[in-house]
């Protein structure tokens, strides 16, 4: 008799916020999850906080923007556990809310777009050789209703701009890898009280969670390139 595999996930940005509880969800549903951070120290008080009874995580340092980084995280979860299904492309900064587009700080601009565009890209890259090998994988992108095309408007637009490429890329992935078995779609989480909400929610993160069990497990003719809010699609 076959059993199926234990799926293994990858969540960036697992230490605090959403990322933290999103692992939370997946580790309660029967998922292996690898807790990765930029600072190794948070990614193992993270995993360490979060492996109750009866749930599996293990920690990994994980910086999205240092390729050196995401090529070693990568390669030793291909070796430790000779698989990856999910990855979960949640980390992300925002550090240009008071900007404008017209008087932008070029720094911050390229900070934002090395983290939430290129760094998840990076990510892709890295884990779709390791799901090609088993013909299954579901990549989730963590995007932002700021970034629809009826919401892009001023304010924190390196942000807005790096979600948009993100949503971009989602979508072209997802032409890319249709028929291989790996699904790629987007999910905008709502305000959710974290540190990058800035106090303006008392939502807490695990509320939108939970969401992202069902696109994490999506069955193999399930859905690629659309983008979730809840349990609900959303036009790009
Ligand atoms: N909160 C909201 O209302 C809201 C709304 C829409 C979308 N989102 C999206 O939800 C996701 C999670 O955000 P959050 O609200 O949980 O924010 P958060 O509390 O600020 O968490 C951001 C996470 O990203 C990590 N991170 C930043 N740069 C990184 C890098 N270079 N490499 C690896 N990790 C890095 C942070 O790690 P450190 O601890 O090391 O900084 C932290 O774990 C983001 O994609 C965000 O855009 C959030």
């Amino acid at each position: 008799m076959s059993t199926a595999p234990i799926r293994v996930a990858v969540v960036t940005g697992a230490n605090r916020g959403l990322g933290r509880e999103v692992a939370r969800a997946l580790a309660e549903h029967g998922i292996h999850v690898v807790v990765t951070a930029r600072d190794p120290r948070s990614a193992e008080a993270a995993a360490e906080e979060l492996g109750g009874p009866g749930l599996s995580v293990s920690p990994h340092q994980l910086d999205v923007t240092d390729p050196a980084s995401v090529a070693r995280a990568f390669a030793t979860i291909g070796h430790e556990h000779g698989r990856l299904d999910i990855l979960v492309n949640n980390a992300a900064v925002a550090i240009d809310r008071h900007r404008t587009a017209a008087v932008p700080d070029i720094e911050r601009v390229s900070a934002t777009l090395d983290a939430n565009i290129t760094g998840a890209w990076r990510c892709c890259a890295a884990a779709i050789p390791e799901m090609q090998r088993h013909h299954y994988g579901r990549i989730i992108n963590v995007t932002s209703h700021m970034a629809t095309t009826s919401r892009l408007a001023q304010g924190s637009p390196a942000y807005r701009v790096s979600k948009a490429g993100l949503n971009a890329l989602t979508q072209i992935l997802a032409d890319e890898l249709r028929d291989t078995g790996i699904l790629v779609n987007a999910i905008t989480p709502g305000l959710v009280d974290t540190r990058l909400a800035y106090g303006k929610t008392d939502r807490p993160p695990a509320d939108a969670a939970t969401n992202f069990v069902r696109l994490a497990t999506l069955p193999d003719d399930g859905p690629t390139g659309r983008l979730y809010h809840n349990d609900h699609e959303l036009d790009w």
